[in-house]
């Protein structure tokens, strides 16, 4: 309680203690300072063009906004709780040192479209940034892909081994949902990129206010073109938490590979000291904590996404102040996405491949079953046919504790009439991966043409 409100002219009383506490978004709302300037420095410029406000109040807002944002970044800024957020705390301090004219910045203007723009101007700086970030992410992948086009590992199904493939294709898979994540970042961004300023409260102002001069300032690729929308759409903060979500997701996923291939138990890979802690009890151990953190943050993305949405469900037109909430969970995602793709990307730059662990491991659990079975219908068997052979033959090797390869010709006939010496070489797992030969599969000729295809998109990305 206690100082008198920006707004203060039809109160008898100033709030209780309870509802100052409940307003306050200064905590949070502290981060859009330079864009609050940013945006009113442009209003500013607008009005005085407009002749809404003369030169002298330009001149005079110039200074004290550089001012307070060199007081802010220097930690000599009055903050101040009572004026509940970043926005009243820069006009009243611009008061306090410019006077009247500091009391002419908010002419045309409301928070309503203030706020927003200040969000949307914010975002789209960090937008770059995790794109950035994302983009050195792909491309680290696709450096581990070129490293490791000539191992061959288990590929899973059920978690159970399935087919021998390459690291590189496993890896690429990342790299590939990433490039869609960068796609869904440009999509959101785009969204973002549209000036609600200028817009009031929600109906308009009673100026011949200049939008597309505040557009321009602003580097706004479009302007809202409806007031009561402008002050109430927070579509594009729901865009951004989606594309958080599922690229969190994609993390996660990478991150719980990782996880299991760093086990004792599998022993693909080894993680570097870097990203490894360990235990405070057990002496022997190295956690992959990042790994974990990573795909634990994915849980809090999730729920800012689902806190928006259940936000804005029951909202009616227009600015409502439970809009206010809005800021924690995109500001939280923000934080949240680039440790997790920055974590991500030491992760796999600095892992090392056991080589001769994944190469000894596709000899297991009869990994080239199915070339067997091709391997039969090339000899003319239908393919039903030649999966139910292959079947009885693994039943048969599990049963006599033998595997492919260890069974003789003569064996291996009585199965069916059509193998010859040549089913040696279709048996070699390691040979398994050259005998793919879809588009998009894991034989190195794909791979490599994965790794070039996927280099040239990042090269329109500027990489
Ligand atoms: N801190 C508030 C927000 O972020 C400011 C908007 C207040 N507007 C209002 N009409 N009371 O939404």
């Amino acid at each position: 309680m206690g100082k008198k409100k920006l707004w203060g002219g039809r109160f008898s009383n100033t709030p209780s203690k309870v509802a100052e506490e409940i307003a306050t978004s200064l905590h949070y709302d502290m981060r859009l300072y330079k864009h609050d300037i940013r945006g009113s420095l442009a209003h500013a410029k607008m009005l005085c063009k407009q002749k809404i406000i003369s030169q002298k109040d330009l001149d005079d807002i110039q200074k004290g906004l550089a001012i307070i944002e060199q007081e802010i970044e220097n930690g000599t800024f009055p903050f101040n709780e009572a004026f509940e957020d970043i926005h009243m705390n820069i006009e009243a301090r611009l008061t306090e040192l410019i006077g009247d004219a500091g009391k002419r910045l908010h002419t045309a203007r409301s928070r309503n479209d203030q706020v927003i723009t200040d969000v949307r101007l914010y975002l789209k700086d960090e937008m770059h940034e995790i794109k950035k970030l994302l983009i050195q992410l792909i491309v680290t992948i696709v450096q581990k892909a070129e490293e490791t086009k000539y191992v061959v590992m288990p590929g899973y199904t059920h978690l159970q081994i399935a087919q021998p493939v390459r690291m590189a294709h496993h890896l690429l898979a990342y790299a590939w949902a990433m490039l869609r994540d960068v796609q869904r970042l440009d999509f959101a961004y785009g969204q973002t990129d549209e000036l609600p300023l200028g817009s009031g409260a929600l109906a308009g102002v009673n100026y011949t206010t200049d939008r597309q001069f505040l557009a321009d300032e602003l580097h706004c690729g479009a302007i809202a073109h409806n007031s009561m929308d402008a002050v109430s759409n927070r579509d594009f903060i729901a865009d951004f938490l989606y594309f958080s979500s599922i690229m969190g997701m994609h993390c996660s996923r990478l991150a719980e590979d990782i996880i299991l291939w760093s086990t004792a138990e599998f022993n693909f890979i080894t993680l570097s000291d870097s990203v490894t802690t360990g235990s405070s009890i057990m002496p022997q151990k190295r956690n992959p904590d990042v790994a974990e953190l990573v795909r634990g943050k994915t849980g809090r993305l999730y729920g800012n996404l689902l806190t928006l949405l259940t936000l804005l469900k029951g909202l009616p037109m227009t600015y409502n102040r439970d809009l206010q909430e809005d800021k924690e969970p995109l500001f939280d995602a923000i934080d949240t996405v680039k440790l997790i793709i920055s974590g991500m990307n030491e992760v796999i730059a600095t892992m090392h491949v056991n080589e001769e662990v994944t190469r000894k491991a596709i000899y297991k659990n009869f990994s080239t079953a199915t070339d067997i079975a091709d391997y039969l219908v090339m000899k003319g068997t239908p393919f039903r046919q030649a999966h139910e052979i292959v079947g009885s033959m693994v039943k048969y090797c599990e049963h006599h504790n033998e595997d492919f390869f260890t069974l003789p010709l003569e064996a291996l006939k009585k199965f069916s009439e059509q193998f010859d010496n040549d089913i040696y070489d279709y048996i070699n797992p390691e040979k398994s991966t050259e005998r793919k030969q879809s588009y998009g599969s894991t034989s190195l000729k794909s791979v490599e043409h994965q790794i070039m295809v996927i280099r040239e998109k990042l090269h329109e990305y500027g990489c």
